[in-house]
């Protein structure tokens, strides 16, 4: 069997451009050879996705801020065990749009849980299991708010969560990073998107020792 795949994930706020961002990075390590895998949270399998649905819509009151948690913890499961496990199994990489410091961000940090009982969701949904690298795209919460809104229709119950809690957010994936200095790499996603993907690029380059083009 090949050995075990690479697991990155890409945060951060509304807006940031991690979408985009992704497939560069996809793009570019297909283009070394290596066997990649995209996918997203909530959501990359098909129980998770039906979770996703009942998290992204609807009115921004509608789950207490414990609720919310464990549905995106149990989301989180199917998605590992269905997909991302297997595949770095495999040894595909797996890049994943979101993943656990979004809870800890939105939930824990936004909506003001705190982080111990995230910790908590955490370590019976994942066990040590960690990223190897993560990427934290940072920015301005007006600028991310307004790109944001130019974009989608329906997915918008988290944008339409008030500015003090996108505040807290952003304040709290910063704090993330400062005590996980060794997994996290924040990335100022306020430049163009050609400068974004150069210092993705860099990072992944110094931290995982690949050769991306
Ligand atoms: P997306 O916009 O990046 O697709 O993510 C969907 C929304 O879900 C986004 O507004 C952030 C939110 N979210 C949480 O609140 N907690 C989580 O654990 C995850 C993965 C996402």
């Amino acid at each position: 069997m090949a050995g075990r795949g690479r697991f990155i994930t890409l945060e951060g706020g509304e807006g940031a451009g991690k979408s985009t961002q992704l497939r560069l990075l996809a793009d570019a390590l297909a283009a070394c050879g290596i066997d990649v895998v995209v996918t997203r949270e909530p959501g990359g399998s098909p129980g998770a996705e039906q979770i996703r649905a009942l998290l992204v819509s609807g009115d921004t009151g509608r789950w207490s801020p414990v609720t919310e948690g464990l549905l995106h913890t149990a989301a989180r499961r199917d998605h590992l065990e269905r997909t991302v496990w297997p595949a770095l199994d495999a040894g595909r990489w797996v890049l994943c749009d979101r993943f656990f410091d979004s809870t800890m961000a939105y939930q824990g940090y936004g909506l003001g849980l705190g982080r111990e009982p995230i910790e908590t969701l955490q370590r019976v949904a994942l066990g040590d299991f960690r990223p190897d690298l993560t990427l934290i795209l940072d920015l301005p919460v007006e600028t991310g708010l307004k790109r944001a809104s130019d974009r989608r229709g329906g997915e918008d119950r988290y944008e339409r969560m008030d500015v003090d809690f996108h505040r807290r957010l952003r304040d709290g994936f910063l704090d993330i990073a400062r005590r996980e200095p060794a997994r996290c790499a924040v990335i100022d996603a306020a430049h163009p998107v050609e400068a974004v993907q150069a210092a993705i690029l860099d990072a992944v380059t110094r931290r995982l020792d690949v050769r991306v083009p």
